[in-house]
């Protein structure tokens, strides 16, 4: 079969590797019928996780068949469509059992990372019971690959953990899509007032169709001074970072009220410096981490019941074949004018 191979940073190729076998009676093997791109596929490519060595097949989302199971699996069998979850996890550990599916003992986010991923024509998905959903009959599936990741990171790590309430006023920074995955799944939650900041024109264009109630283009209008005059001063209930470098977690440590959230979202690199002089006084919660995919179901029903359309995240479509040029295209996202790309096997 093909597969999506890192060959070390800055390197990558799409190259014949042998197809996944049962190894554990818990697992699943699935023919992947569409998968796509991440940015954090791009990190891995600049080298910036090094626990993804050369010969690994990148990819932790899409959706497939299942093309055989081990014996211990119970709730699939050859055929079923299936939504592969960007989160592996056995269900019966502790963690699990608090649904914090990102740190399962035997699981977490090891798909494309510590195993060979979902961009190839085959994939194992370890713990296939609790790993995989069913696809509901007449699914759209492009809808559902943005149910792999970027739609339950943006609705746990920025929605539940930021404690977005009806009325509030909120902000997101970065209109990348899990930005934008905050902003489709914040409007569950009916905030009143949604500023959406980026420096990238044509996506907060795309971030008013989705729902952003105000937008701030980083470079063209002082994102802090701007928020501050919109709220009279007393900034936002809820400071979403989306983005990942320092600067954006401290425009959030700016403009959160007193009694307000800051969540990150972003994946940092580098240290941030917390000007707890300032927001000792204020009482404020400061929230992070990894997604655990816990929402998924609820998304599925959401999903379901046509109250939120993720579809809408796609601008490019490639044949898996072509994932060279995909990767082109998703990594120039701003002159592509991308947003989520999907590969169709
Ligand atoms: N916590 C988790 O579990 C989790 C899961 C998935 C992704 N992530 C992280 O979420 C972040 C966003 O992911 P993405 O795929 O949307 O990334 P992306 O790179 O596509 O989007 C980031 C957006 O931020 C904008 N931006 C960059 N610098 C900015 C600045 N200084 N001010 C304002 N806007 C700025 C860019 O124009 C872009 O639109 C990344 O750090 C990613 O690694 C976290
Ligand atoms: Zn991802
Ligand atoms: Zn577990």
């Amino acid at each position: 079969m093909k597969a999506l191979v890192y060959q070390g940073p800055g390197q990558k190729d799409w190259v014949e590797k042998d197809k996944p076998e049962i190894q554990k009676p818990t697992d699943v093997i699935v023919k992947v019928t569409k998968t796509t791109i991440c940015g954090t596929d791009l990190h891995i490519l600049k080298g910036d996780v090094p626990a993804v060595t050369p010969g690994r097949t990148l990819g932790h989302e899409g959706v497939g068949v299942v093309e055989a199971v081990g014996s211990a699996v119970q709730n699939f069998e050859p055929g079923d469509a299936v939504l592969i979850s960007c989160v592996t996890s056995c269900g019966k550990c502790d963690n699990c059992k608090r649904q914090l599916y990102a740190h399962c003992a035997d699981g977490g986010w090891i798909l494309g990372h510590l195993i060979d991923g979902t961009q190839a024509e085959y994939v194992r998905i370890p713990h296939g019971d609790n790993s995989l959903y069913p696809i509901p009959e007449g699914a759209d599936e492009e809808a559902l690959v943005m149910l792999s990741d970027i739609m339950p990171t943006g609705l746990e790590i920025g929605v539940q953990y930021g404690n977005v309430k009806p009325g509030d006023t909120i902000t997101i920074i970065g209109a990348g899509p899990v930005g934008m995955s905050v902003l489709l799944t914040a409007q569950f939650y009916s905030p009143g007032r949604i500023v959406m900041i980026d420096m990238d024109p044509a996506r907060l264009e795309l971030a008013k169709q989705f729902g952003a109630t105000d937008t701030i283009q980083v470079g063209v209008g002082d994102p802090v001074a701007q928020i501050m005059e919109m709220t009279g001063g007393r900034g936002v209930d809820v400071a979403i970072e989306a983005v990942g470098v320092p600067a954006t977690f401290d425009i959030c440590q700016k403009i959160v009220s007193a009694g307000g959230n800051i969540a990150n979202v972003g994946v940092h690199g580098k240290s941030v410096e917390l000007h707890i002089e300032e927001l000792w006084i204020k009482n404020i919660n400061i929230s992070m981490g990894l997604v655990s995919t816990n929402t998924t179901p609820m998304l599925l029903k959401m999903l379901a019941n046509s109250k939120v359309n993720p579809g809408r995240l796609v601008t490019h479509r490639f044949a898996l074949d072509d994932i060279l040029t995909a990767y082109d295209v998703f990594g120039n996202a701003a002159r592509e004018k991308a947003m989520k790309v999907i590969l169709n096997a």
